[in-house]
């Protein structure tokens, strides 16, 4: 489904990502670790439109998408989340939620001036459709509050939803465990689980371990921009490079 070949990208003196190359497969959870400042959310960026790469290609269901517009690229088919919660503080869960629909509605300036039926029906159809990811996310009590009031673990909820409901074929979650307490991570791990059986294809930032070795069906790890390895999680898990720069430093 995705293919990152030989990704570079510069900034100034320091390469964030270096002749990175990797593959996702369809209906996979693959998962993308490395210490920090490692270039983890710079490729994430890359694949969503957010940099240019200096060098290289991102294809995407056999199209190159390597620096087209992140709007251009979700409507292929690819949503993310961010590391830093980044919702609309003083909207509700449900508009926040709606807002990722946004690129999917037909409906043209005049529809929306006169409020035609045809808007009137689609604003009920994502209405119904945002519930529904919200059901699907656990949050759909919380739909009338605004984001800002919900508990940190709800937020980050809230922003895997609202990447859901732009209808992605392929989710970027960028450290979504990040903040959770022990007991969010492990309903976590379960929903992530759950995201991927219901046919989306999943690739993870996380520095939470326990996570990403239950979920992940492959692995891959970068340090200082370099892929160092990449394999199962038994593998990564026994590899001594990766111990040495990662997993051994008690992180
Ligand atoms: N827009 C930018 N301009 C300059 N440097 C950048 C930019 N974006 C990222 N970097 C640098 O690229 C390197 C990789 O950063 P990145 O955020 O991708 O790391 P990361 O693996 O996601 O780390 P973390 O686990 O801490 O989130 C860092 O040294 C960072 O400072
Ligand atoms: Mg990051």
């Amino acid at each position: 489904m995705l293919k990152i070949d030989h990704i570079t990208i510069k900034f100034g003196g320091l390469v964030a990502n270096n002749d990175v190359c990797t593959e996702i497969q369809k209906g996979q959870i693959f998962g993308l670790i490395g210490p920090n400042g490692a270039g983890k959310t710079t490729l994430f960026n890359i694949v969503s439109g957010f940099y240019a790469p200096t060098d290289g290609k991102v294809i995407f269901n056999g199209e190159e998408i390597q620096g087209l517009p992140s709007n251009v690229i979700n409507g292929k088919g690819i949503a993310r989340t961010y590391q830093n919660i980044n919702l609309f503080k003083k909207m509700t869960v449900l508009e926040n939620v709606m807002v990722g629909c946004h690129g999917q509605t037909k409906a043209n300036l005049a529809d929306a001036i006169f409020s035609t039926k045809k808007k009137r029906l689609e604003e009920e159809e994502s209405i119904e459709k945002c519930h529904e990811i919200l059901k699907f996310m656990e949050i759909d009590h919380l739909s009338h509050l605004k984001a800002s009031s919900l508990p940190y673990g709800a937020q980050r909820r809230l922003e895997i939803a609202r990447a859901m409901a732009s209808n992605p074929q392929l989710l970027l979650l960028d450290e979504p465990a990040a903040g959770m307490n022990l007991s969010e991570k492990d309903e976590l791990t379960q929903t992530i689980l759950k995201i991927r059986d219901k046919g989306y294809t999943v690739f993870l930032v996380e520095h939470n371990m326990k996570l990403v070795m239950r979920v992940c069906d492959n692995i891959c790890v970068l340090n200082h921009g370099i892929k160092i390895a990449e394999g199962t999680p038994a593998e990564i898990q026994a590899n001594p490079e990766v111990i040495a720069a990662y997993l051994g430093g008690g992180k």
